[in-house]
């Protein structure tokens, strides 16, 4: 037992503790383990999700971000999920990094965008050079960062990773969203495969949990995965004071409608977009 416990206790401190990962370029070096939450549900989510914020986020990101860039100018998609927005970015002559927690997610993202160059770390914890022209985070991925703290590090890490003047651009499910567009069940029905989902908000603890169960046909067998995605709805003044004192200026919010597009952020917008600046 001795034996074993000398060779095992220090490699798992090694691994939980210190990730090393793609030599100088980037690294997590937390005490907490990379999100991989969305591991046993990428398959399903390139599927039936990848694709489907594109058609509406395009416009939105030419306007905000991509019309102040300069031609092939570098942008870091961070929670770049299947990597949909990536290729879209690398077709447009931008040069793109993507940056996920998922293993699984970034297996579908390679595939999506051969050209990009895609990368497993942490958006609370990842390293990169300054040298991105904007970052930008889509389809509710920070509400997956659970804690005000928790934001306020990645805030950090995105400072970190942009250039002087570079711009920071995400979105953000609001209350008005969870309250009417989380909640319900539904379900996805096709030939190989169903997924059944059950979508829940808890107004109290302002936490939104996203219940899937799906079952794929693999050899004549139907094979079941289970997945539970938790969000965070974060307020939009404690959303802009933690930009703010992550070192962000210029900060604006938007409030966006999936029926009237782009509107004043108000208690009635389902989704919000924050665009800023690195402070120099
Ligand atoms: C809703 S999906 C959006 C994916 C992609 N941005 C898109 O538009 O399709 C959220 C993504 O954020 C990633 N993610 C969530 N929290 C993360 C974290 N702390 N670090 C890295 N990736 C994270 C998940 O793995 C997932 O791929």
């Amino acid at each position: 037992m001795s034996h074993i416990h000398c060779h095992i206790i220090p490699y798992q401190v090694r691994d939980r503790r210190t990730e090393w990962k793609f030599g100088a370029l980037c690294y997590n070096r937390v005490n907490m383990d990379i999100y991989s939450d969305y591991d046993p549900f990428a398959w399903m989510y390139n599927r039936h999700w990848g694709n489907s914020f594109l058609p509406t986020l395009m416009p939105i990101l030419e306007n905000l971000v991509l019309s102040k860039l300069p031609r092939e100018g570098r942008i870091l998609d961070l929670c770049c999920g299947t990597g949909q927005l990536a290729r879209q970015l690398d077709i447009l002559g931008y040069k793109v990094t993507g940056i996920d927690g998922s293993g699984e997610m970034l297996n579908y993202a390679r595939q999506n965008a051969p050209a990009v160059k895609f990368l497993q770390a942490d958006a609370r914890s990842f390293r990169l050079p300054s040298k991105y022209h904007a970052v930008v985070s889509v389809f509710d991925s920070l509400n997956h960062i659970m804690t005000l703290k928790e934001l306020k590090m990645v805030f950090s890490r995105v400072r970190d990773a942009l250039r002087d003047d570079g711009i920071f651009m995400f979105d953000l499910n609001t209350e008005a969203g969870y309250l009417h567009e989380w909640d319900g069940d539904f379900t996805i029905a096709e030939d190989d495969h169903v997924c059944l989902v059950r979508n829940i908000y808890d107004s109290t603890k302002r936490i939104a949990t996203f219940d899937a169960t799906s079952f794929r046909l693999h050899d004549d067998n139907w094979c079941r995965t289970d997945v539970i995605l938790s969000q965070k709805c974060h307020a939009p003044a404690s959303v802009k004071s933690a930009l703010k004192s992550a070192g962000f200026s210029d900060i604006e919010a938007y409030g966006f409608n999936w029926e009237s597009g782009m509107r004043i952020l108000d208690a009635n917008a389902r989704r919000a977009f924050f665009l800023c600046r690195k402070t120099e």
